[in-house]
């Protein structure tokens, strides 16, 4: 029998004045996960320490106005599209799409009226709580009427996993992530550079001057290298083009098999474990957070979180190379993300 709570209470306004709801997800030991239906967002992780003290370990926000109109996506789900499309251009059965352009040349996250920035319908499942919303056709430039839900459940072992479908009733662009900034060491902590990482990807994706995936190469050698645990501050200031580009590291790992990365704090002991059925890992290390009304109302600045986005290839679908983000009619888009949390 699954033992964890979920209980829920009215939350922050949404898109519109629309009323929001953030749900709680307990477990038998105490901890919990808090997600909104703004964005359907994940507002905390509180995880037990080394000693057993409950730690919250992801970034969010104090206000409406920070779910709405911050370019950080805390915690959001994001969509139709993570990551950039170049020039917000593309072509698919031969017919040329364009997007609006929200970052710098390029279509970013879903555009301006994103899924991070709507107000999601959320009800209680023998599996979870499941947040669902429909994307109308057109919207933001993409085709098809887009019905995505996703699904989030929290284990007695503080495993949140995070599963997502969507179906849609015309050929379409489907890449959806979660956006959370993670702090091993506690979100008020502010850094997350002597957090450790271990990502099983022997090659990234490097990005040109406008932050578009190029071409995939080797991380040996290169500051990329997370095949051991590093501290994610060891190599971030290096004199590296990359690193120049990103102001850190903001780039795609390509997930060996065992599809898994670990991060950890040795300040708490906090160890995390993230799996899952996508190709890609997305590394952001916030270097470009500056919101001065974060969660408790502290304030959150320069690598104060670090995402680890899974995901498909961005821009997949300017790149035949690569693993295609096309949802055809009739098909299901279906991934799954594990993030487990533990200590030692
Ligand atoms: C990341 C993206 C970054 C930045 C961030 C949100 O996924 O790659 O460049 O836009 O989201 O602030």
């Amino acid at each position: 029998m699954n033992k964890v709570r979920i209980t829920s209470r009215p939350f922050l306004k949404g898109l519109d004045g629309s009323p929001t709801f953030l749900y709680r997800l307990t477990n038998s030991s105490g901890a919990y996960v808090e997600i909104t239906s703004l964005g359907a967002s994940i507002v905390s992780i509180v995880v037990p320490d080394r000693n057993g003290k409950l730690t919250d370990v992801a970034l969010s926000y104090a206000t409406s106005d920070g779910f709405l109109n911050s370019d950080c996506y805390f915690g959001a789900s994001v969509g139709r599209v993570a990551g950039r499309i170049a020039h917000g251009k593309f072509t698919l059965n031969d017919k040329e799409y364009s997007l609006a352009i929200n970052n710098g040349v390029n279509a970013l996250h879903g555009g301006i009226r994103s899924f991070s920035r709507r107000t999601w319908n959320a009800s209680i499942t023998p599996s979870g709580l499941k947040m669902s919303l429909v994307s109308p056709d057109g919207e933001e430039g993409y085709p098809g009427t887009l019905k995505v839900s996703i699904t989030f459940s929290f284990s007695e072992d503080n495993a949140l996993l995070i599963d997502y479908k969507a179906i849609t009733s015309e050929d379409t662009l489907v890449n959806l992530t979660n956006h959370t900034y993670f702090s091993l060491s506690g979100e008020e902590s502010n850094s997350i550079l002597d957090n450790e990482l271990q990502i099983e990807a022997s090659r990234y994706i490097e990005v040109d001057k406008d932050m578009v995936p190029t071409v995939s190469k080797s991380v040996i050698g290169t500051p990329f290298d997370f095949t051991h645990f590093k501290e994610i501050g060891r190599d971030i200031f290096e004199n590296n083009a990359q690193l120049n580009i990103a102001h850190g590291y903001d780039h795609s790992f390509i997930l060996n098999e065992s599809k898994t990365a670990y991060a950890y704090s040795k300040k708490t002991g906090i160890m995390l474990t993230c799996k899952t059925t996508y190709p890609i890992l997305h590394l952001y290390t916030s270097n470009f957070v500056n919101v001065p009304l974060g969660k408790h109302h502290h304030a959150y600045s320069l690598y104060s979180g670090f995402c680890l986005e899974t995901q498909l290839y961005n821009d997949a679908i300017n790149h035949p190379e690569w693993p295609s983000v096309v949802l055809r009619k009739g098909e299901l888009y279906h991934h799954q993300t594990l993030f487990k949390f533990s200590a030692k």
